[in-house]
């Protein structure tokens, strides 16, 4: 099985349903509350677990409760929690909003995430002798990510970068990472003229300028991919009913992931992505609606038959 490394965020999810969100000044009563593990990076790194990869996360928590219930997570997930330490003050949180359709509505407070150090994933990366693939978001310090990249691609090792939350990247960032993976709105954003990825031409013009492995997910719509350029690779989605969307780019990134380290192609991995997203948004929650480990591996059949 891959051994993947994630360097990235933890957040505590503080989730409200209700039928509509508050305009400033008012109070809505919401529907439901769910409390749960969230963090794009950890999101990532426990669907890859789930999926069968070996998973180490790399990753600061706070002295609070939250970093302990995050690290027992973590534990009973099976990630390996040896680089992840701990500082003074409080866990990272997200309070998110979700509209009836399944669309969220996210503030994240990094909390001890942005005390992540170069030392700590330097040297987490130097004492790990095997590792098939590093996965980085933006929710930690950007030169953070970007060391941890460079030290893995100073060892061959090919590195993945979802630019998410959207923040202009770094030119240090960018240029350590292989594989970019931005959503419709992180794409328009990231594009010099802000184009949405709405053709072929756009996406393969940027992959080009951008000179990556450029994977767009594209929602309901499945996902396009382009080899620095090359034509354009589009994959469907299964139709289904969402009710919650919250975390299936991370479902999508952490499973892809998984089976491009696995050797599958990068067509089945982005299918395999596909469909763990798909899956995700039909249930309420963020890693509590990721398939199981079982239902992971009847999809990864799936894809594998097709
Ligand atoms: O991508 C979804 C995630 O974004 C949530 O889990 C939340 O914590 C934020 O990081």
């Amino acid at each position: 099985m891959p051994h993947i490394v994630v360097v990235g965020s933890t957040m505590i999810d503080m989730i409200a349903y209700a039928k509509r969100l508050p305009e400033a000044g008012e109070t809505v009563q919401g529907d439901d509350f769910a409390l749960g593990f969230g963090g794009k990076g950890a999101n990532q790194a426990v669907m890859a677990r789930r999926c069968g990869a070996t998973v180490t996360m790399v990753n600061t928590l706070g002295d609070d409760v939250f970093g302990d219930t995050t690290l027992k997570n973590f534990e009973e997930q099976g990630v390996d929690t040896q680089f992840i330490s701990r500082v003074p003050g409080p866990s990272g949180v997200a309070p998110i909003w979700v509209e009836p359709n399944g669309t969220n509505r996210i503030i994240c407070v990094p909390g001890a995430n942005n005390a992540m150090t170069v030392e700590q994933v330097e040297s987490a990366i130097a004492a790990m002798p095997n590792i098939d693939l590093v996965i980085g978001q933006l929710e930690i310090p950007q030169h953070v990510t970007a060391a941890a990249f460079r030290s893995a691609q100073a060892r061959g090792i090919p590195t993945i970068l979802n630019p998410a939350p959207f923040a202009p990247i770094s030119a240090e960032l960018m240029a350590s990472a292989d594989w970019l993976i931005p959503n419709e709105s992180e794409f328009a954003s990231l594009h010099p003229e802000s184009k949405q990825p709405d053709s072929d031409a756009v996406i393969e013009a940027f992959a080009q300028a951008i000179d990556k492995r450029l994977v767009v997910t594209l929602g309901e719509a499945g996902a396009a991919y382009s080899d620095r350029g090359a034509p354009v690779v589009r994959v469907s989605a299964p139709k289904v009913k969402a009710i919650d969307t919250t975390g299936a780019g991370d479902s999508f990134v952490g499973s892809f992931s998984f089976a491009l380290s696995s050797g599958l192609s990068e067509s089945d991995s982005i299918r395999l992505g596909c469909l763990c997203a798909s899956e995700s948004v039909t249930r309420l929650g963020t890693q509590s609606s990721y398939p199981t480990a079982d239902q992971a591996a009847e999809l990864l059949r799936s894809v594998r038959g097709s």
